[in-house]
């Protein structure tokens, strides 16, 4: 079991949280149930900053990527703690600026913009958006135009790394919806093209190669790419870059097959990009850029776990067991859409063996809603409490109201203390855009 100071096990033998009994948790907001850990968040987000704060005089700033959690005080953290965010989508913006984001520290991807979400981006006078088509410079620029504004922007890179993660989050390699590519010359040709944009001002470059990855080397071939691009770039078009965006994707532990990070860990990953770029500019006779990282699931993974009831439990002799819980697929789509793997604890008997191998079942009407398959747990009844660890990047946010469920409420555990951060639903909540035309009625 993950051992960090986020998750304990108490004398009553419950699995503790931010110093918070999970079962008495469960209690009192019910289940399914997302739980976070206000201290480890703002450990996370403290790391990536002080690392670039001391080995690189500062001149960075961590973007959390806001695609791994988005709510409002997830922005009330990252502004409290003084780095910005990434946003992909005019809903993520709308999110941060209720919660009084500043607009300057936040810059915007996507590799599909909508015209309302640039109008929307450019009305808040967000930081800068990373430009990933040619529509996009034309109608970024256009927006500006008229409303005599200069915007900052970034063109997203394809370096050509094959980082080695699951396929579908592999975003680098030459088959790609994102970025142009430096192999093919395709992003010399977009570099010069927003050079020509009166109203954009190009700052500099971005990539991400994946998410999930534990290879250092992966990342540090990307930046490598990176800089002896922007060195080929000021000798053909002068072009000196100011911003050097190296994307997220550091992994977390979801099981043991996974790495454990501690926080010197993930310093360790960031020194050595760090080390790469000033190799790089010294390599190359370049500006130190301003850097950026955008790491989303390193910052709220590991801080989050979901809290479910175990529900019905069926043995098909000599095949498997199914443990089904009271959420599924609606609250966790990852082990059916990537085959995630999880661990589970029993929270109310944490500390018994985990002997049997059950695959824990949702409750959403198709055979693949899983949480996952072959998952370790100690002999589980009717009514425990289950504990699914990680959970807290990628899972809120990629829920949904599948079968008419609800999207499970989200707690903020600080110090023992526990406060909604999002509310449960209600079945008004379920039906409130439903609409009947006159002749249904
Ligand atoms: N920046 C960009 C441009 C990205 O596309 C991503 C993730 C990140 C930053 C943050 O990466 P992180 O540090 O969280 O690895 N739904 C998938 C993950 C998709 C990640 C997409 N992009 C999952 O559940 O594993």
């Amino acid at each position: 079991m993950n051992t960090r100071e986020t998750l304990k096990i108490n004398e009553s033998g419950h699995l503790e949280i931010g110093g918070a009994d999970t079962v008495t948790l469960a209690e009192e907001y019910g289940t399914p149930l997302y739980v976070f850990d206000e201290t480890h968040i703002r450990k996370m987000m403290r790391v990536f900053q002080d690392t670039i704060q001391d080995a690189y005089n500062g001149n960075g700033l961590v973007l959390y990527a806001s695609k791994a959690f988005s709510c409002k005080a997830i922005y009330a953290i990252a502004k409290q703690e003084g780095i910005g965010i990434d946003v992909v989508s005019g809903g993520e913006l709308y999110t941060a600026m209720l919660a009084d984001f500043p607009a300057e520290k936040i810059c915007m991807h996507g590799n599909n913009k909508l015209k309302r979400e640039i109008e929307y981006a450019l009305e808040c006078k967000i930081g800068t958006i990373v430009v990933d088509a040619y529509s996009e410079a034309n109608m970024i620029d256009e927006e500006a135009k008229k409303r005599g504004m200069i915007q900052d922007v970034l063109i997203r890179i394809n370096p050509g790394v094959e980082a080695h993660t699951h396929a579908y989050v592999q975003t680098a390699t030459p088959d790609s919806k994102f970025g142009f590519s430096i192999a093919d010359g395709t992003a010399e040709k977009m570099t010069a093209y927003v050079l020509g944009k009166k109203n954009l001002r190009l700052k500099g470059f971005h990539c991400h190669i994946g998410s999930q990855i534990f290879e250092k080397q992966s990342f540090v071939l990307a930046v490598q790419k990176n800089l002896k691009f922007m060195s080929h770039l000021k000798q053909t078009l002068g072009f000196v870059t100011e911003t050097l965006n190296m994307g997220g994707g550091f992994g977390i532990w979801y099981t043991d097959e996974d790495a454990k990070l501690d926080v010197n860990g993930y310093r360790g990953y960031l020194n050595a990009l760090i080390e790469t770029v000033k190799e790089g500019c010294s390599e190359y006779n370049l500006k130190l850029p301003f850097i950026t990282i955008e790491p989303g699931r390193s910052i709220v993974g590991e801080a989050g776990i979901t809290l479910y009831t175990v529900g019905a439990i069926k043995e098909i002799p000599g095949i498997r067991k199914y443990v089904a819980v009271d959420g599924g697929m609606f609250d966790n789509p990852r082990y059916a859409l990537y085959q995630s793997k999880y661990t589970a604890v029993l929270a109310n008997r944490a500390n018994e063996v985990p002997d049997e191998l059950v695959s824990i079942a949702g409750k959403c009407c198709e055979s693949g809603d899983l949480i996952g398959a072959n998952m370790n747990l100690p002999h589980a009844e009717t009514g425990d409490i289950l504990a699914v660890l990680s959970t807290g990047a990628y899972n809120y946010s990629m829920a949904s109201n599948y079968n008419r469920n609800f999207i499970p409420p989200a707690i903020l555990v600080n110090h023992g203390k526990a406060d909604y951060i999002v509310k449960p639903q209600t079945y008004g909540d379920l039906v409130r855009n439903d609409t009947l035309p006159e002749h249904l009625k």
